[in-house]
């Protein structure tokens, strides 16, 4: 294990000189102040992965000098150490963030231990933030973020289409990050430097639509007071991307078909054959085969479209992105607004994971946006700042029928601030996290991942299946393993 930078607080001088030299024997690096004035002076000026001290020191309480130090450096452990037995004094250590506490006395090897135990947590926790920046490199692209296997699966998709100019259908619920797929596909494209053009054909009447995509001649309807190029014409060499194709009329089809298979048409009101170079994405919400199927949509046109098929599967069923994309959206936001926040809550995690999300990925950006402006720098982000209901039931207000994340969080274990969660749940959302990370690591290959964490392939399997963790990729892996 590595060793860790630590600082012993304590008036004792027998006590200090102890615990030192236990600390030292074991390899850790260690530096002792007698007062809380002097453990101030060490930790202004380096930083320590664990600071050990009494509660009660001359000049500064215990309590204080932990304040100061989470304030210093929030990632310090902090271990207190107390004469009294004073459950209480303890308890309120641990509410501001002590690590732990020993009881005095106590044998050198309890805090041997204790320290072991703060040193392996240390080493997961930076394991977790390196895991964390790992996963926001290899799972985005171009500002999209997704570990989900089929979300992995989209942006290599998304990667190998870009440098094509097949035509493109994205389909997916509403906020499930269609725009921002179009967009990336014309960001990597070799069109890049040409326009991508826009047009949302759900927001315009047929006329209106028809002119509005092929242009039209002066005096083509009533108003058309001089020429027009339409939108295929301005997208000329870039992209044009049809949000909402499910919503075009038959007439419009017509005309879509035409230019999607001779890349030419007239204005309307004109008789000139316009020629375009244009590259087709198109979004929408609806399963347009079921379109086809109930005679609303050509099915000519419907093969034209679908060429390549992006599927944007809904938020609530790809919940392992709801972290990868809140913190990311937490850290861009308060970056942005110049607030510093230390992340979620435990009860705020519990909230958004067990969330549904029907308004999907903009629904939890609208719910970070609100948390990173209702919080308080160097705060957490509580339940109630997500929603932004004052009288939240996680505030002990009544449960607000009208507000899903309260209601749906209900469904769970609700603890107001202070309370902590209950061992066999932390353990097991520990469990699940430490199965997860072994998992990517190994790249979803359970046998190896089953050895990393010293467990039997059969033990793992019933592990994911207990915590939900995606499994199947690797069946066959298993079954092989288990004929042969
Ligand atoms: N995978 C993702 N990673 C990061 N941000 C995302 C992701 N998916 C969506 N977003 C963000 O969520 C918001 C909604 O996405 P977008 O507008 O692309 O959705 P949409 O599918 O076009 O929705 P609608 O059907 O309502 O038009 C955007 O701000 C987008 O940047
Ligand atoms: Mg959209």
């Amino acid at each position: 294990m590595k060793p860790s930078k630590v600082l012993i607080i304590d008036d004792e001088p027998l006590m200090r000189l102890s615990m030192t030299d236990a600390l030292r024997a074991v390899g850790h690096e260690v530096s002792a102040a007698s007062t809380g004035q002097e453990a101030a002076e060490f930790l202004a000026a380096a930083s320590f992965d664990i600071v050990v001290s009494d509660l009660r020191l001359p000049g500064m309480s215990g309590l204080d000098l932990l304040r100061l130090g989470k304030e210093r450096s929030p990632l310090t452990e902090v271990i207190m150490i107390t004469a009294h037995g004073s459950v209480e004094t303890a308890v309120q250590a641990m509410k501001l963030g002590a690590y732990d506490y020993l009881l005095k006395p106590f044998a050198m090897d309890e805090l041997l231990m204790t320290i072991d135990r703060a040193t392996k947590m240390l080493a997961l926790r930076q394991e977790n933030v390196e895991l964390r920046e790992q996963l926001e490199g290899r799972f985005s692209f171009e500002g999209i973020l997704g570990k989900n296997s089929r979300m992995r699966e989209v942006l290599e998709k998304v990667k190998l289409v870009a440098a094509t100019d097949s035509t493109v259908l994205i389909v997916g619920e509403s906020g499930t990050g269609k725009e921002l797929v179009a967009n990336a596909i014309h960001r990597s494209s070799p069109r890049r430097d040409q326009a991508i053009v826009k047009v949302s054909c759900a927001a315009l009447p047929e006329t209106l639509l028809e002119a509005e995509l092929f242009g039209h001649e002066k005096g083509a309807f009533t108003g058309a007071m001089r020429q027009r190029r339409g939108r295929f014409e301005l997208a000329h060499r870039g992209t044009l991307f049809l949000d909402e194709i499910g919503e075009v009329s038959p007439v419009v089809q017509v005309k879509l078909l035409r230019v999607l298979q001779e890349r030419q048409f007239e204005r309307v009101g004109g008789n000139e054959t316009i020629e375009v170079d244009v590259r087709v994405v198109c979004a929408t919400q609806k399963d347009l085969k079921k379109e086809v199927q109930a005679g609303r949509f050509r099915e000519d046109l419907y093969y034209r479209l679908n060429v390549v098929p992006v599927v944007l599967p809904p938020l609530r069923e790809r919940k392992e992105d709801v972290p990868v994309i809140a913190e990311s959206m937490l850290q861009a936001r308060s970056t942005r607004g110049g607030k510093s926040l230390k992340g979620f809550s435990q009860a705020a995690w519990g909230v958004l994971l067990r969330y549904s999300f029907p308004g999907n990925v903009r629904e939890l950006e609208n719910m970070i946006e609100r948390g990173v402006a209702l919080s308080r720098p160097n705060e957490e982000v509580e339940v109630w700042n997500l929603c932004g209901h004052a009288g939240c039931p996680f505030l002990g207000g009544p449960p607000q029928p009208d507000c899903g994340l309260c209601h749906e969080g209900l469904s769970g274990t609700v603890r107001a601030p202070g309370e902590i969660e209950p061992l066999a749940a932390a353990r097991d959302q520990f469990e699940r996290q430490y199965i997860e990370s072994a998992l990517d690591r190994t790249e979803g290959k359970k046998l190896l991942a089953a050895k990393l964490l010293g467990l039997s392939r059969k033990a793992l399997w019933e592990k994911c299946k207990r915590y939900g963790i995606e499994v199947g990729k690797d069946e066959k892996e298993s079954s092989d393993e288990e004929s042969g």
